[in-house]
């Protein structure tokens, strides 16, 4: 579970006590975290998950102990009834579900584009029929494509560089239309790389450092896209779950801004499976080098 400092916590709970809100993609890794979060500071929440790419082996719980505060609709966000039925009666939707992975979306794009484009239209909509006050957008850093200026601010440029990039990118300017259009105030939290408990290591979509954790723990070789030369800005969990409270129960009145989750700290893949390593007790540990993937930035 994670733990904030009390002045921070009193400040959210003055928000979220009593207050009802949803979260797409609430069974995932970060959706998880932050529905278990919400839901420690007295919100009444509803999950929209279709489980395609999780499981409810954590949100189970929760629902078997609290189902007058936590409710689960087992859905698309591509089916209208489904998101209707989420979103009704919530303030503040946070809006996470998508198909995250370049390489997944490099395999197909389409479904890619319909889920974290169409999709995010269509939570929109619900929002609006249903007069949310607010929605919160999980966007991504890999807008920045791979230009090299550093650090990566919200003024530059978007540049995708992969149909999960251009799509996370789509999502952006749809919360920004809609809350010009249509009085949503909506915000896109561009979230840089973000790690922690519960994230899963075995698909072979898994993110680089749970992915390195299990190989190196075990002692198997560990596969580096390119010469692990490649850096990132790593989040932990935390501060990505807190920048989102923050954001959905900020004061002023927000309109499609744009805002970089992350440290201003890079860390090179290779550095980081170093690091690992160190903490495993596995200074040494065998690399399989393979050509960069298509996408990566
Ligand atoms: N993890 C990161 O480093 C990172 C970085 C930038 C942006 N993001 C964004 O943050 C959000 C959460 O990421 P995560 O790492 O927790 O991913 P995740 O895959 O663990 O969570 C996404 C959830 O969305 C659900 N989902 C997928 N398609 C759906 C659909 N059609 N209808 C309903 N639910 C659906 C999945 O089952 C899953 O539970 C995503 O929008 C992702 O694009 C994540």
């Amino acid at each position: 579970m994670i733990r904030f400092p009390a002045d921070v916590v009193s400040r959210l709970r003055s928000f979220y006590e009593g207050r009802s809100v949803c979260v797409t993609g609430g069974a995932g890794f970060i959706g998880g975290h932050l529905v278990d979060t919400l839901h420690s500071l007295g919100a009444s929440v509803c999950v929209i998950d279709d489980l395609s790419s999780s499981s409810l082996d954590h949100l189970g719980e929760l629902l078997a102990m609290e189902p007058e505060r936590v409710r689960f609709v087992q859905g698309s966000i591509l089916d209208d009834d489904a998101v209707r039925d989420a979103v009704r009666g919530s303030a503040v939707v946070f809006h996470l579900a998508a198909i995250g992975s370049v390489p997944r979306s490099i395999e197909d794009p389409e479904r890619t584009w319909q889920v974290n484009a169409t999709g995010t239209l269509r939570v929109l909509q619900s929002a609006r029929a249903h007069g949310a006050e607010r929605v919160v957008f999980a966007a991504s850093s890999s807008a920045y494509g791979d230009s090299p200026t550093l650090p990566k601010v919200e003024t530059q440029v978007p540049a995708p560089r992969s149909p999960y990039a251009a799509s996370k990118l789509a999502g952006e300017h749809l919360i920004s239309a809609w809350s010009h259009s249509y009085g949503l105030s909506g915000v896109s939290l561009r979230y840089f790389n973000v790690f922690g408990p519960r994230q899963p290591a075995d698909s072979a979509y898994a993110a680089v450092v749970p992915a390195f954790v299990k190989r190196i723990a075990s002692g198997e070789p560990l596969t580096m896209h390119g010469d692990g030369s490649q850096s990132r800005d790593f989040t932990y969990v935390a501060n990505a779950v807190l920048a989102t409270l923050l954001a959905g129960s900020a004061r002023l009145r927000t309109s499609g801004e744009v805002v970089n989750v992350g440290t201003a700290r890079r860390t090179t893949v290779r550095e980081l499976a170093t690091m690992i390593g160190e903490r495993c007790d596995r200074p040494s540990f065998p690399i399989t080098e393979t050509p960069p993937r298509p996408g990566d930035v």
